[in-house]
C-alpha cells in the first residue's frame, strides 16, 4: 500500500487545491521561448485536467530555472502553454503570495486553474530548509490559509528540499499528484522489486553519477548486469589500464572524471563479471566513421560511439533481461554519423520483452528521435530526481509527503 494519499482520496469540487508541479523546461536562450513542452504536458494531461473536471479551484505552484540563469523566465508563456494544451483559459498572475495572488486565488470558481509566479522569484524557495523551517516560511503562511489540499505533482524536483516542495505537507492535508504517483510506482518496478536478470544501461557523460548508481544496484543486488557506454563506458575502461590515448584521456581529465577511476577499479575488482565495457569504439577519422577493436587502441582520434561487436554483445544481454534501466547515450548520437550505437541499443531494448525505464534528457530525446516511445516501458519526467533515486537516496520532497500529517481536514 502507498505510503503516501492520492487524488482517489478526497473530494476537491469546489476545493482549493495548491498544486505544485515541475514545469521546469528548456528554453531556447536567444528567444527565450519554452522549447519543450513535455513536462507542461505531463501534468496538464493528468494532474491538472482530473482536478479541473472534478471541479477543483486549481492553484500551480512551479519554478523555471534559477535566479541568474539564462533559462530563468517568469510562467506567463507556461501558463499559455497550458491554455493551448488544456484547450480552456488558464488565469496567470505575477505574484508568488503577495496580495496580487491572494485575490486571484480567492477569486477562483470551481473548475479554474491559476498559475501564480515563478516561485524562485521569492529568494526564500531555494534555501533548503527542514519540514518545519519550511513550514514556517512566508509562502507557506501566506498560501496555506487559503487553500484546503495540497497536492504534490513535482517528482522531477523532489530532490529539492524547498520550501514549495516539503512546506505545505506539514499544515495541509496532502496528497501526490498522477505524475508523482505515476513516476514513483514505475520507479519501485525498476529499483525496489526488479525482476532478474535486470540489466542497467549507463552511457552519457556523467561518469560520476553512473558510477554511483552502478555501485548501489550491484551492492545491493538490484542489478544482474552494467553494461557502459558513452563517456561512461570509455572511463570504465581506463581503469582497466587501457590506454585511450592522449586526446581522449584528456578529454576525460579536462572533465574532472579521471579522479573517479579508484572508485571504478573496486567497483570492477568485486563485480568485475557484472560490468561490462566496450569491446570496439567508432572514431572521427577526419568526419568519418572508422571502428576499431579496443585492443588497436591508443589512438589519436576522438572517441565518438561504441562499435558493431559492444552492440552485439549487449544486444544479447538486454534480450535476455526482464527489467531495463536506461540513462545516456553510448555515443555522439547528435552526429549521425555517430548514433548508431545509440539508436542500436534503444532499439534492442525497446524491442526487448523486458520491462524497460528510461530516463534523462539526452537519452529521452534520443528516444523521441527514434520514435520509441511507445514501446519504452517508461519513461520518467526527471532528471536530477531520478538521478538520486537510482542511487537509493531519498527525496526530501517524497518523505515529506509520506509524513504528511495535518488536523486540517479538506
Ligand atoms: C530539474 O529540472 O531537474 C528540476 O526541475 C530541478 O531543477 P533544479 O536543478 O534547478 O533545482
Amino acid at each position: 500500500m502507498a505510503k503516501y494519499k492520492t487524488l482517489d482520496d478526497f473530494n476537491v469540487k469546489d476545493k482549493v487545491v495548491l498544486v505544485r508541479v515541475d514545469f521546469n523546461s528548456e528554453i531556447d536562450p536567444a528567444t527565450k521561448k519554452v522549447s519543450s513542452d513535455v513536462r507542461i504536458k505531463a501534468h496538464a494531461q493528468t494532474t491538472i485536467k482530473e482536478l479541473a473536471e472534478k471541479g477543483a479551484k486549481t492553484v500551480i505552484l512551479a519554478h523555471q530555472g534559477r535566479k541568474g540563469d539564462p533559462d530563468y523566465t517568469t510562467l506567463k508563456q507556461h501558463s499559455e502553454i497550458l491554455g493551448k494544451l488544456l484547450k480552456c483559459p488558464v488565469k496567470y498572475v505575477d505574484d508568488v503570495f503577495g496580495e496580487k495572488a491572494k485575490a486571484a486565488i480567492k477569486a477562483l470558481q470551481g473548475g479554474e486553474i491559476l498559475v501564480l509566479e515563478n516561485v524562485r522569484s521569492w529568494d526564500g524557495e531555494t534555501k533548503t530548509k527542514t519540514v518545519d523551517e519550511a513550514a514556517k516560511s512566508e509562502l507557506v503562511k501566506n498560501l496555506a490559509p487559503l487553500a484546503d489540499l495540497f497536492v504534490n505533482d513535482a517528482f522531477a524536483a523532489a530532490h529539492r528540499g524547498h520550501a514549495s516542495m516539503v512546506g505545505f505537507t506539514a499544515v495541509l492535508p496532502s496528497a501526490a499528484g498522477r505524475i508523482m504517483e505515476r513516476e514513483l510506482k514505475s520507479l519501485a518496478k525498476a529499483l525496489e522489486k526488479p525482476e532478474h536478470p535486470c540489466v542497467y544501461v549507463m552511457g552519457g557523460a556523467k561518469a560520476d553519477d553512473s558510477l554511483e548508481i552502478s555501485k548501489y544496484v550491484l551492492i545491493n543486488g538490484i542489478a544482474d548486469y552494467v553494461l557502459t557506454g558513452g563517456v561512461t563506458g570509455q572511463l570504465f575502461l581506463a581503469s582497466k589500464g587501457v590506454d585511450l590515448g592522449k586526446g581522449n584521456l584528456g578529454y576525460l581529465a579536462k572533465k574532472e572524471l579521471t579522479g573517479l577511476i579508484p572508485g571504478i577499479k573496486a567497483l570492477e575488482d568485486q563485480f568485475g563479471d557484472k560490468v561490462d565495457v566496450p569491446l570496439d569504439f567508432a572514431l572521427d577519422v577526419k568526419g568519418e566513421r572508422k571502428e576499431i577493436p579496443v585492443n588497436k587502441l591508443p589512438t589519436e582520434y576522438s572517441i565518438m560511439d561504441i562499435g558493431a561487436k559492444t552492440v552485439e554483445k549487449y544486444a544479447n544481454i538486454i534480450a535476455k533481461a526482464k527489467s531495463i534501466v536506461v540513462s545516456g547515450p553510448m555515443g555522439v548520437y547528435e552526429n549521425k554519423e555517430f548514433n548508431y550505437g545509440t539508436k542500436a541499443i534503444l532499439e534492442a531494448i525497446a524491442n526487448s520483452k523486458a520491462f524497460s525505464l528510461a530516463g534523462g534528457g539526452n537519452t529521452i530525446s534520443a528516444i523521441e528521435e527514434y520514435g520509441l516511445q511507445k514501446k519504452m516501458g517508461y519513461i520518467s519526467t526527471a532528471g536530477g530526481a531520478l538521478i538520486e533515486f537510482l542511487m537509493g537516496k531519498k527525496l526530501p520532497g517524497v518523505v515529506a509527503l509520506e509524513n504528511a500529517v495535518t488536523k486540517r481536514k479538506i
